[in-house]
């Protein structure tokens, strides 16, 4: 009986040692860090995103929800230019001269993010993290130039508005995460 108040102190602890530690917990604190430093990026959208990918129940640290985005960025970019793909044959008949020439820039400025995104992942796996938000950054103005060009004629709706938010959301989520690791990692150094 004597042992019992330390007993529960123990279990308290460690219960609160690896709730603290455990991955809602670390997509909740990174994703509010986050929309705090970027008024971009909505926390709601952030965290679920962070939580749409099966590997983040796994998480336990920053690095492996910075991976764990860019994986998300890279789905992203790849379904979005499988998309316009789809929509320059489907609706082949159907939008005018202008759209196609808008979608055909997308499809070139996604084309290009593909491979940009796998080469932000290369730089992030070896910790080339000022080479990686370079990378990034192109993927971001791949999605804003892709936008602003249906937008340069009023009569003109974009069909990617979403998408391109989505990459653009994204993005940031990386990019921010990116910058907790620099910074991190000058305290350390
Ligand atoms: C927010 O987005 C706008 C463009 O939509 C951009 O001009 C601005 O720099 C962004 N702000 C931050 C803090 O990233
Ligand atoms: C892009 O990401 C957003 C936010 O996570 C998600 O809702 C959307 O389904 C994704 N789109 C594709 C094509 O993967
Ligand atoms: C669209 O149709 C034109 C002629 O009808 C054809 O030459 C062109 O290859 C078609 N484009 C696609 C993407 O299917």
């Amino acid at each position: 009986m004597k042992n019992k108040p330390s007993f529960l102190f123990f279990f308290l602890f460690f219960f609160s040692y690896f709730h603290a530690i455990s991955s809602t917990n670390l997509i909740h604190q990174t994703c509010k860090r986050c929309s705090k430093t970027d008024p971009n990026l909505s926390y709601n959208f952030c965290v679920a995103s962070l939580q749409s990918s099966p590997e983040s129940r796994g998480a336990s640290n920053l690095r492996q929800l910075g991976s764990i985005s860019i994986k998300l960025i890279k789905r992203n970019v790849t379904g979005t230019r499988h998309f316009i793909k789809e929509l320059l044959i489907i609706k082949n008949k159907t939008l005018t001269p202008y759209q196609k020439a808008c979608l055909k820039d997308c499809m070139e400025l996604y084309s290009d993010a593909v491979s940009t995104i796998e080469e932000t992942m290369e730089a992030y796996k070896s910790k080339h993290y000022a080479d990686a938000n370079v990378e990034l950054s192109s993927v971001v103005d791949a999605a804003t130039s892709c936008e602003d060009g249906f937008g340069e004629r009023k009569d003109v709706v974009s069909p990617l508005t979403k998408r391109n938010k989505d990459v653009f959301q994204l993005s940031a989520i990386s990019l921010s995460i990116i910058n907790m690791l620099i910074n991190s990692f000058e305290l350390i150094n």
